[in-house]
C-alpha cells in the first residue's frame, strides 16, 4: 500500500490535536474535546486554541507546532477562512490524517477553497471532510464527533453522508442497540470518499459488516471496484437516496451530490454485491441480521409459528423474496406431530398453534436445529393470553445456544407490552428479532442473499 493511502491514522491515531478547541460549553470545539475525553481514548488529546489556557483541564496548544508530542491526527474545527493555514500547521507538524469539521465549502459553491486546501495537503495529509461531524471508532474508543457521547459498540461501520441523519442515527443505533464499530460522517469527501472506507472497514477487525447512507459519488468507477473487492470479505449495504426524480434534486442542494439516473446505480450496486436497502429500517434489518447471524449453508427455510395467520403472511413474503421453504421429510413431520396438539399442522409453516408454551416452543426449534435438512429457521410469536412472551424469548434464545450447527435464525415478536420488553431482551442478547412475520422473512432475505454471493464466489464465479 502506497504510504498516502493509508487512512488508518483518522482511526487509530497515537495522538489527537483538536483545533478550535473551546473552554465554552455547546461550541463545536469544546463537544469534540468533551467526547475524546468521554470516550476513554488511551493515545494523547491536545487541544489547540491560541485563546486559551485550558480546556476540560487539559493543557491548550496555542499552534499546533508547540506539542512536543505525536500528533496524527487533527480534528479541525475553526472559521474555514483559518483552515488553509491551520492545514499548513498540520503538514509541519507531521499530522498524517485532518478531519476537517468546518462548514462553507463546495456544499455552498466554495469550490476554489476546498480544491485549495486539497492540493496543499497533496495527499502528505490525508482529510475527511470538509464539513462532517467526525469519526467515531470503538476499537480505539475514540469518539472525535460533536455527536452523543455514548454509543453502544457493535460490528458495523456506518458511513453516512448526511451529517445531521448521521448524528441522529448515532443516537438511534445506541437506543435501538444495534451498535457501531466505526462512524464516519463524511461531509464533502474532499478526499477520504467511500471507496477508501470500504477498503478500509474490509480489513478492519472491528467490522463485520459496511453501511453506507449515500447521496452520490464522486468516483463511480472506484466505489464499485473497491466494493466488489470488500464484499468478498464483509457484506455492504448501500442506502441511496435520491430514487426518485424530485429526491435526486433534494440530495443535489442537501450535499451538492449528482445523484445520477437511479436504474444506473442499482445495476452497478448489483453488479458489485452490494445490497441495496430501501430504506433506513430495512438497512438496519438486514444487517442486524448479518452481524448476529451465521451465513446460511443451503436454501431450505422453515417457519415455526404459534399463529398460522403469521405463519401464511410469513408464506407470501418467502415466495415474493424467491426464498424456499422446505418440503419437510416424513420423518422430521413425525417427530415434530408427537409432541403438537393434533389441530396443529407440521408443514411448513409448522404451526404449534396458539396452544403452545415455551417448553413446545424451546422442543421443536431444537429439532429443526438440529435437521441437516433445514438450513434456517424463521421463529414467529403472536401473543396470546395463555403464554409469557418473556419465557417464549428465553426459550428462543436457549435454543440458539444449543444450536451445534450454527444454523441462522430470524424472530418476530407480536403484540402489546410484554412481546415488546420480550423484543428488548433479544435484542440486548444480540438476537435478530424484528416486530412483524415480514422484517423477520426479510431479515432472513439478507442472509440467503449473502449465502448465494459466497456461494458464486466459492465457483470461483464472480458476479455477474
Ligand atoms: N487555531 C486554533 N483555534 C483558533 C484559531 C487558530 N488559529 N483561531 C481561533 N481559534 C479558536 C477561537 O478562539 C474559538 O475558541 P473560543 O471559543 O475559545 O473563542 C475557536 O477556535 C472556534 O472559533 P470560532 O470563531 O468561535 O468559531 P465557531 O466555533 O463559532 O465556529 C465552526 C467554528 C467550525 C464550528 C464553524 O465555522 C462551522 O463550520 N460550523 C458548522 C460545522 C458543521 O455543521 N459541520 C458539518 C456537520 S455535518
Amino acid at each position: 500500500m502506497n504510504k498516502s493511502d493509508d487512512i488508518s491514522s483518522f482511526f487509530s491515531p497515537k495522538g489527537v490535536a483538536i483545533v478550535g478547541a473551546s473552554q465554552t460549553p455547546g461550541k463545536i470545539g469544546h463537544e469534540i474535546v468533551r467526547n475524546i475525553k468521554l470516550s476513554g481514548f488511551s493515545g494523547g488529546v491536545f487541544p489547540v486554541n491560541p485563546n486559551a489556557e485550558n480546556v476540560l483541564d487539559l493543557k491548550c496548544y496555542g499552534r499546533l507546532s508547540d506539542i512536543r508530542a505525536e500528533v496524527d491526527l487533527a480534528v479541525i474545527a475553526v472559521p474555514a477562512g483559518l483552515v488553509e493555514g491551520v492545514v499548513r500547521d498540520c503538514i509541519e507538524k507531521g499530522v498524517k490524517a485532518a478531519i476537517i469539521i468546518t462548514s462553507g465549502f463546495s456544499e455552498v459553491g466554495n469550490k476554489e477553497l476546498e480544491e485549495r486546501v486539497v492540493s496543499i495537503a497533496r495527499r502528505r495529509l490525508r482529510i475527511i471532510g470538509p464539513n462532517t461531524f467526525g469519526v467515531f471508532y470503538a476499537a480505539s474508543r475514540l469518539n472525535a464527533t460533536f455527536g452523543p457521547g455514548k454509543v453502544l459498540w457493535g460490528k458495523t461501520a456506518f458511513i453516512t453522508q448526511s451529517g445531521a441523519l448521521g448524528l441522529a442515527l448515532m443516537d438511534w443505533t445506541t437506543e435501538e442497540k444495534y451498535g457501531v464499530s466505526s462512524i464516519v460522517s463524511i461531509g464533502n469527501k474532499a478526499d477520504v470518499d467511500d471507496a477508501d472506507l470500504v477498503e478500509y472497514f474490509s480489513r478492519d477487525p472491528s467490522t463485520s459488516s459496511i453501511l453506507i447512507y449515500m447521496e452520490g459519488l464522486r468516483d463511480g468507477r472506484k466505489f464499485f471496484e473497491a466494493s466488489r473487492r470488500a464484499v468478498r470479505e464483509k457484506p455492504i449495504v448501500v442506502i441511496k437516496a435520491g430514487r426518485s426524480a424530485r429526491g435526486a434534486r433534494a440530495a443535489s442542494s442537501h450535499t451538492g451530490s449528482i445523484a445520477g439516473q437511479d436504474t444506473i446505480f442499482t445495476a452497478a450496486f448489483e453488479q458489485a454485491g452490494i445490497m441495496r436497502a430501501e430504506g433506513m429500517t430495512q438497512a438496519f434489518d438486514w444487517i442486524q441480521a448479518l452481524n448476529e447471524n451465521p451465513v446460511p449453508k443451503g436454501e431450505n427455510v422453515v417457519i415455526v409459528t404459534n399463529g398460522g395467520g403469521l405463519g401464511v403472511l410469513a408464506t407470501d413474503k418467502c415466495e415474493g423474496l424467491g426464498l424456499k421453504l422446505a418440503e419437510l421429510p416424513n420423518d422430521l413431520k413425525d417427530e415434530i406431530k408427537a409432541i403438537t396438539p393434533s389441530f396443529g399442522s407440521v408443514k411448513n409453516p409448522i404451526d404449534l398453534t396458539a396452544n403452545a408454551d415455551d417448553v413446545l416452543y424451546g422442543k421443536v426449534l431444537d429439532i429443526v436445529l438440529r435437521r441437516r435438512d433445514v438450513d434456517c429457521v424463521i421463529a414467529l410469536f403472536c401473543q396470546t393470553a395463555n403464554i409469557d412472551p418473556i419465557l417464549v424469548a428465553q426459550a428462543m434464545l436457549d435454543a440458539r445456544d444449543r444450536d451445534i450447527l450454527e444454523k441462522p435464525i430470524t424472530a418476530a415478536f407480536v403484540g402489546g407490552h410484554l412481546s415488546q420488553v420480550a423484543y428488548s431482551r433479544m435484542l440486548e442478547k444480540r438476537f435478530a428479532v424484528y416486530p412483524s412475520a415480514e422484517r423477520a422473512v426479510d431479515a432472513m432475505y439478507a442472509l440467503m442473499a449473502r449465502h448465494r454471493q459466497l456461494e458464486k464466489f466459492k465457483g470461483g464465479g464472480e458476479l455477474r
